[in-house]
């Protein structure tokens, strides 16, 4: 598998197919079985945020690797409406959707690394990251 996967988000389905790449992309890491859900349950939110909010955009995931630390970076971008004030949107309980507004905050807490560029009538990014634990080897 290459290690960076791109998926087209507008439907249901695509938010299926990306969170299933994106556990395929990151098991190659060898990432614990909860990590795998950490990861594809981020996916899930930010792609439900596309559909939702944005009605199409990209999910672009990536294995990265700096200072020789494994990770999957995943970047949720769309040319949508935008979020006017991100500090309100990244408070638990905010939603303009009639929703839990918890999948950012919630999003942030599950990763490593959160980023969140959004500009009001030209669309959202947010990059997050996930880095691979070191393996620790007990030796008796
Ligand atoms: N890609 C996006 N484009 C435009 N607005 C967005 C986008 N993603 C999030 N938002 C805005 O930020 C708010 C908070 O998002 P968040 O994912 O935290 O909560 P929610 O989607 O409303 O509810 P939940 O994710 O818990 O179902 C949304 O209600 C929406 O107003
Ligand atoms: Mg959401």
């Amino acid at each position: 598998m290459a290690d960076e996967v791109t998926v087209n988000i507008r439907l249901e389905s695509a938010i299926v197919y990306a969170r299933q790449k994106g556990r395929e992309l990151a098991a190659e890491l060898g990432f614990s079985q909860s990590e795998l859900t950490i990861i594809a349950t981020a996916i899930s939110e930010l792609a439900r945020n596309i559909v939702d909010y944005a009605g199409n955009g990209q999910i672009i995931m990536q294995l990265i690797e700096k200072d020789g630390q494994k990770g999957i970076m995943i970047k949720a971008q769309d040319n949508g409406p935008g979020i006017p004030d991100i500090e309100l949107a990244m408070q638990d309980g905010y939603s303009t959707g009639n929703s839990l507004g918890l999948g950012l905050p919630g999003t942030k807490r599950l990763m490593d690394e959160f980023e969140i560029d959004s500009k009001v009538g030209q669309g959202t990014t947010v990059t997050v990251i996930k880095w691979k634990r070191n393996d620790i080897n007990f030796k008796i």
